[in-house]
């Protein structure tokens, strides 16, 4: 049977390059960056190189990127990290952070932490695409406003959140501003100086490269606090013996995936519009995110009267492998916050399903799942009392 792997929002394999460039140092260079022999030299040389890869991609200095163990790890240290530097200064009462109602859960359940420890939590609506109202995050920003953590790119729905206005707004409040970019690198030039961008989270595996690896990107100057104490590696903020393979491997995937931007967004464009202009022939079919402002490979849609993990199985059964949303919400049986945000009512989330292209995404994948999905949806629909009524 054909297998698609239509779900590159959820991880990525690594790149024939990639892996080339780390394998040497699993067993010949495999020194602890932090010794000073040869064997340590050569690590700390390797991690050097893959800073300058990462902070090549977003246009930041070597010295302003923090290796972390991924996303979530990096989300992390970027809010608590300010957060707990403010709070030594000013205590928690009253003080103000501001993001969104569709967050990834390493940004939301980390505010939900930092409220239970006192912070004031703004969580800022968004449009029926998924987008926030940069005049909302003015009229929240108060004189207690440290931070603001708005996505770049949303991971379930794949819209676009208005980040050079975001920056602005920041700069003009002088404000911190973090952003998720974990979806969005390598899809969208990013430069966190033209965007005023202050501090930006990466993972390793969306990109082409190993699982377990990402990077904080901090501007010079912004003061964070350490949420891992113990040898002091990574100035201090990311205590533990570097990752060398896999910082070598996101470095490799960051300089990649520089270098293959344009061509990568061109290829995965394409492949998403034949997916989206087929599958609204779909009776009863809508696209959820932006029409426009979406992440190049990311399509969304809710099918009426149909339980999207049930139609993710029958695609499984197929041989495609496709999501309902966040695979790290999937086990969960709530409605997904992001489709409630945007409005969708809790019937209509759970007949959503997200489908992601990538790099090895092919053209024949494609007209696969448009030919099959039609099918499966057809089958649900005459078992579903909700299409019967
Ligand atoms: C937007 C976003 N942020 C953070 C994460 C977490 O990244 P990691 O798996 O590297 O911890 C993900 C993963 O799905 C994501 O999509």
């Amino acid at each position: 049977m054909k297998k698609v792997f239509i779900d590159y929002a959820s991880t990525t394999p690594v790149d024939k390059e990639v892996l080339e460039e780390m394998l040497p140092y699993f067993d010949k260079n495999y020194g602890n960056a932090s010794s000073i022999h040869y064997y340590g030299r050569n690590a700390f040389d390797a991690n050097e190189v893959a800073r300058e890869q990462v902070g090549s991609l977003l246009n930041a200095s070597p010295d302003e990127i923090i290796f972390t163990s991924g996303g979530t790890e990096s989300d992390n240290l970027g809010i608590k990290g300010v957060a707990f530097n403010n709070k030594k200064k000013r205590g928690t009462k009253g003080y103000h952070i501001i993001t969104s109602e569709v967050e990834h859960p390493a940004v939301l359940e980390t505010c939900k932490h930092l409220e239970k420890l006192g912070f004031n939590l703004k969580y800022l609506p968004v449009d029926k695409y998924g987008l926030i109202n940069p005049s909302d995050l003015e009229d929240a920003i108060s004189e207690n406003t440290f931070l603001v953590t708005i996505m770049f790119g949303n991971n379930e729905i794949g819209t676009i959140e208005p980040i050079k206005e975001i920056g602005k707004l920041t700069k003009k409040h002088d404000i911190l501003f973090h952003t998720d970019a974990v979806q969005a690198i390598g899809k969208i030039p990013i430069d966190v100086n033209k965007l005023n961008i202050d501090l930006l989270s990466i993972s390793s595996h969306k990109i082409y490269g190993p699982k377990g690896v990402g990077a904080l990107y901090v501007r010079e100057g912004v003061k964070l606090q350490t949420i891992a104490h113990g040898g002091g590696q990574e100035k201090g903020l990311r205590s533990s013996t570097h990752n060398t393979p896999g910082i070598v491997g996101l470095g490799k995937a960051c300089e990649l995936g520089k270098k293959r931007m344009s061509k990568d967004v061109s290829h995965l464009t394409k492949l998403r519009e034949m997916l989206i202009k087929e599958i609204q022939k779909i009776e009863q079919c809508y696209l959820n995110g932006h029409p426009e402002k979406r992440l190049a490979n990311n399509a969304h849609f809710c099918f009426v009267a149909i339980e999207g993990e049930s139609l993710n199985l029958m695609l499984d059964d197929r041989g495609i492998a496709a999501s309902t949303g966040s695979a790290c919400s999937s086990q969960k049986l709530q409605a997904s916050h992001v489709l409630l945000a945007i409005g969708l009512d809790p019937e209509e989330a759970h007949g959503s399903i997200r489908l992601t292209l990538g790099r090895m995404s092919t053209k024949d994948d494609v007209e696969y799942v448009v030919n099959v999905l039609p099918e499966v949806v057809q089958k649900l629909r005459k078992m579903s009392p909700l299409w019967n009524r």
